[in-house]
């Protein structure tokens, strides 16, 4: 299994491309499959999720060529209308084709996805939205299968204990496109990943409205045949994980083509911590010289902080004097990096949903396990600032979500290197 190997201590500096987002690049390809004309998709990043997503749409009947970030996918006719536990347990937005399915052909069956390492993962709010759509729902022998005759436009109602669900704001849009009427989904996800996918919808011919508010109006359509070429929004998760690698670091980097407007909730906790943080039209440079103060995040839906954020901020913020706080209301058991970090020499007590941290002087090297994607990146982030080697294990977490993480990060100054 795969390993880094990382000697801290350099301090980053230079510029780096931000990639294209996984999490607009998942349902988008999945989105795809409703039309029975090629689509063409830009800046689609190459890491693991994708090319699993890519999988199914082949498996499900897509031809698809992927090259240099531009994948072209074209459906004319769907093979098969189920997807396989296999692969559904590998990603969780393989569920997006459930929605994508139920609109094309009013029939689907997908595997229930499971929990994950960070906590209980329900889908209720999928279930119940497509529902709403006129969907006959029935779980069994662990998959989700869905029938309708027709797709009512009903006003759909996808309030949750936590507020409402990113993946069913989307998975409801999507079966919607194939709704006679107009569907109401409500209250909505506004994370700029929901507004990339109706605005993708859009062009290829769905009417959609008021994408990035909380009630979002969707006018279905039988039988998409437009193609279309749309290019996907820059990864603010990525972005913002390189803009630690610089406070972190003490260094000095432009993250280009990253779009500030959609990171106002991290760029918000870097100044406070003392990071500058200059806009220019080439994107965002992150400069982390200087004394560092500590903070307490909040992690909230967008506009806020993302939970998406919280590990690699752990791993700054055990680097900075004072006492933090991190409290985590969305996943419940998101912050496995904790206990790696604090073989790192971090000292960190988590209470419930909280996590305290009094920054120590130093992180020193040592071996610690990767639990999920982004605890994954904020280990390789306290690697860079520890002293000694870093040995981080399990990297097939970080390979789901980063493109080329380690290279990016070496043209940096990083010492880093991918072993067994
Ligand atoms: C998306 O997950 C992202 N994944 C996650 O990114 C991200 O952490 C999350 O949104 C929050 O921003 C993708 O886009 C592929 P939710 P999703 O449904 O859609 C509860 C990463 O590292 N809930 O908005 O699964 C749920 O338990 C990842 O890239 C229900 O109760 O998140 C959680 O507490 C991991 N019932 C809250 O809502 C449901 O049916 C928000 O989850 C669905 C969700």
């Amino acid at each position: 299994m795969a390993k880094f190997f990382i000697d801290g201590g350099a301090r980053l500096s230079g510029e780096v491309n931000v990639s294209g987002a996984k999490n607009s690049a998942l349902p988008i390809i999945a989105a795809s499959l409703l039309t029975k004309k090629q689509v063409v998709l830009e800046n689609i990043p190459d890491v693991h999720d994708v090319r699993t997503m890519i999988q199914l749409a082949e498996y499900l009947g897509a031809r698809v060529e992927f090259k240099r970030n531009v994948l072209r996918i074209h459906t004319p006719r769907l093979r098969r209308v189920a997807a396989p536990y296999d692969i559904v347990t590998r990603m969780r937005a393989s569920y997006y084709m459930l929605g994508t399915l139920i609109a094309r052909n009013k029939k689907a069956v997908v595997a229930m996805p499971g929990g994950c390492a960070i906590g209980p993962r329900p889908v209720d709010l999928h279930i119940r939205g497509l529902a709403a759509l006129g969907t006959r729902i029935e779980i069994k022998d662990g998959y989700i299968h869905a029938h309708a005759q027709s797709i009512a436009g009903n006003k759909i109602d996808l309030q949750g204990p936590k507020g409402t669900s990113v993946g069913a704001t989307i998975n409801v849009m999507l079966a919607a496109c194939g709704a006679s009427g107009t569907a109401v989904i409500s209250p909505a996800a506004v994370e700029p990943e929901v507004v990339d996918v109706a605005n993708f919808l859009n062009a290829l011919g769905v009417e959609i409205s008021g994408q990035g508010s909380h009630e979002i109006k969707v006018r279905g359509c039988s039988g998409l045949d437009q193609g279309v070429r749309y290019r996907i929004i820059p990864d603010r998760i990525e972005a913002g994980t390189f803009a630690v690698a610089a406070a972190i670091t003490g260094g000095d980097l432009l993250l280009k083509g990253a779009a500030p407007e959609h990171m106002t909730g991290v760029i918000e906790k870097l100044i406070e911590i003392g990071v500058r943080v200059k806009l220019n039209g080439r994107g965002i440079s992150v400069n982390g010289h200087g004394k560092k103060n500590a903070v307490n995040i909040c992690v909230a839906p967008y506009p806020g902080f993302p939970t998406d954020m919280q590990a690699q901020f752990m791993a700054l913020l055990a680097t900075v004097p004072g006492t933090s706080t991190i409290r985590e209301s969305i996943f419940e058991n998101r912050f496995m990096q904790a206990i790696e970090l604090m073989r790192m020499g971090a000292d960190i007590t988590i209470e419930g949903d909280t996590a305290v941290i009094d920054g120590v002087r130093e992180l020193s090297g040592a071996q610690v396990m990767a639990s999920d994607l982004r605890a994954s990146s904020a280990l390789v982030l306290a690697g860079l600032a520890a002293s000694g080697t870093t040995i981080v294990r399990r990297v097939y977490h970080l390979d789901r979500g980063y493109e080329r993480f380690a290279f990016k990060l070496r043209r940096l100054g990083a010492r880093i290197r991918r072993g067994r």
